[in-house]
């Protein structure tokens, strides 16, 4: 149906000859991965990209919705946008990701100069608009299929996402994903192998698996191709060239003893696993509707620890959910104290448009009493971070390098199995593996000097 709001004319709107585009990303790594996705696509369509927003003739956004934070930021991005429109009315701006469909033909209501507007499952429509001679502004917001035959560009060429699944099948009260992303789909395990074995050949070493709930993954692929996320991780595993496999999220339901086992078992699947705690005590788990409570949660990190007792621990938690007492608080904080987590993406609840959450009235947490909970937690979250991090200092770590320091361009900074960023002296390239002795650690980082030594053994 059209929506007489969304005819935004564009006047004399022809496609010069080389057409540039600048893109920005809000969001999560699912929308970093996307953006690739629509970079390689609009390069194939001819299109190149430039460093600043006012030189291009497509101005776009790849937006996320998470918390009203991201929101905030995105609008403020979009007003410079509407500027640059105002001065040349034959730009083209586009809007994609979670943001544009929560929003879906509201979009044009808010922001009538926007072009065109898409979710995150409508990537492929962005060019069939481009190239078409539509003059009215489109909104394109089904959920369908991947976005994987598009090609991609990625940020480094020796690391490579790569989506496993779209959607969520899960109802955290708080989260407004499931209405973004749509139900959760598995890609078949032989399109996923192709495309793996295509990014090894490529010249990738680390690959991250992506998906909402990594270790759902399977459950819905007809009976030939059912695949569970274990034998999925030890299929990519068995990939010539892969050195690293990461994953993000599992979900702490579905966290079974086969996957803890690979990370024992498979040579290349690193010793780091993101858990998302959310919250330590059960009855606001039961109100977020995680559908774990806190004993199977800390079980599933004891199973970790008996099996890869060296594994690195990160989560995201949410404190101030309506409802939350000052006890319920204390749960988790002694979640965090228990555990002693290698870092937390720790946030203020925010209520979400659409979300059950949204709709509480009751037992709402005070503004300054979120803020004086989360600096308490991220004290605690970063007091364990430091004390954990120390159990590296004096080890000589395999590092892959992804660059100069950011703070020293006399020193190279990288990665280790962990997930600990690295700054360290030494010799190594970027996309190199080298080994690296750790003389300090704080909670964030690891400081070191490449061990020359090693480097010249492994030769
Ligand atoms: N699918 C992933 C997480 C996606 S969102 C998972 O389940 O682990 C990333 C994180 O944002 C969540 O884990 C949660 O901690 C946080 N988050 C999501 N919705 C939120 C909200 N409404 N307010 C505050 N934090 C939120
Ligand atoms: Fe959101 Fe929960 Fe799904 Fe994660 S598992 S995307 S938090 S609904
Ligand atoms: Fe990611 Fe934000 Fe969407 S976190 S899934 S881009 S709402």
């Amino acid at each position: 149906m059209r929506n007489p709001l969304r005819a935004a004319i564009r006047p004399n709107f022809q496609h010069p000859a080389m057409k540039s585009y600048h893109l920005t990303t809000f969001g999560c790594q699912m929308n970093e991965h996307d953006s690739e996705r629509m970079k390689g696509m609009l390069e194939s369509l001819g299109y190149r990209e430039v460093a600043a927003r006012d030189e291009a003739d497509l101005i776009l956004f790849n937006t996320c919705s998470i918390r009203e934070s991201a929101d905030n930021r995105f609008v403020a991005h979009l007003g410079e946008a509407k500027r640059l429109k105002g001065e040349d009315p034959a730009r083209i701006v586009g809007v994609g990701g979670c943001w544009s469909q929560s929003m879906k033909e509201r979009v044009f209501e808010r922001f009538p100069f926007v072009d065109v507007a898409f979710g995150p499952g409508q990537i492929p429509k962005l060019a069939e608009f481009l190239t078409s001679d539509s003059l009215t502004a489109q909104g394109y917001f089904e959920f369908e299929g991947f976005s994987g035959h598009l090609p991609m560009k990625r940020a480094r060429e020796f690391q490579g996402w790569v989506q496993i699944s779209v959607g969520c099948n899960c109802n955290c009260a708080y989260c407004i994903v499931p209405s973004t992303r749509g139900r959760e789909a598995s890609r078949p395990p032989g399109e996923l192998m192709i495309e793996i074995e295509g990014l090894a050949a490529d010249g990738v070493r680390e690959v991250t698996l992506l998906g909402q709930n990594v270790n759902s993954y399977g459950r819905d692929l007809p009976p030939e191709e059912k695949t569970t996320f274990a034998h999925l991780l030890a299929m990519v595993d068995a990939v010539e060239g892969i050195d690293r496999i990461r994953y993000t999220s599992p979900h702490p339901k579905d966290m079974r003893e086969d996957v803890v086992r690979a990370h024992a078992e498979l040579d290349a699947l690193c010793e780091h696993i993101h858990l998302p705690l959310q919250s330590g005590s059960t009855p606001i788990l039961k109100a977020m509707r995680r559908t774990y409570d806190r004993e199977r949660y800390l079980d599933r990190v004891a199973l970790i620890r008996e099996h890869v007792p060296d594994c690195a621990l990160t989560t995201d938690i949410i404190v101030g959910f309506p409802g939350e007492s000052e006890e319920d608080f204390r749960l988790t904080l002694d979640v965090c104290e228990q555990v002693g987590y290698d870092g937390a993406f720790t946030f203020v609840f925010s209520p979400r448009r659409g979300t059950e959450a949204a709709l509480i009235t009751e037992g709402l947490v005070p503004h300054e009493v979120k803020i004086e909970r989360m600096q308490r937690l991220v004290e605690v979250v970063q007091r364990r971070a430091h004390e954990r991090a120390q159990r590296f200092v004096g080890r000589t770590l395999e590092v892959l390098v992804e660059g100069t320091s950011r703070t020293d361009p006399s020193r190279l900074r990288g990665r280790t199995r962990h997930n600990k960023a690295v700054n360290f002296t030494g010799l190594g390239q970027p996309g190199e593996l080298v080994m690296v002795e750790i003389d300090r650690a704080s909670s964030q980082t690891l400081s070191g000097s490449e061990s020359l030594l090693a480097r010249a053994g492994a030769a």
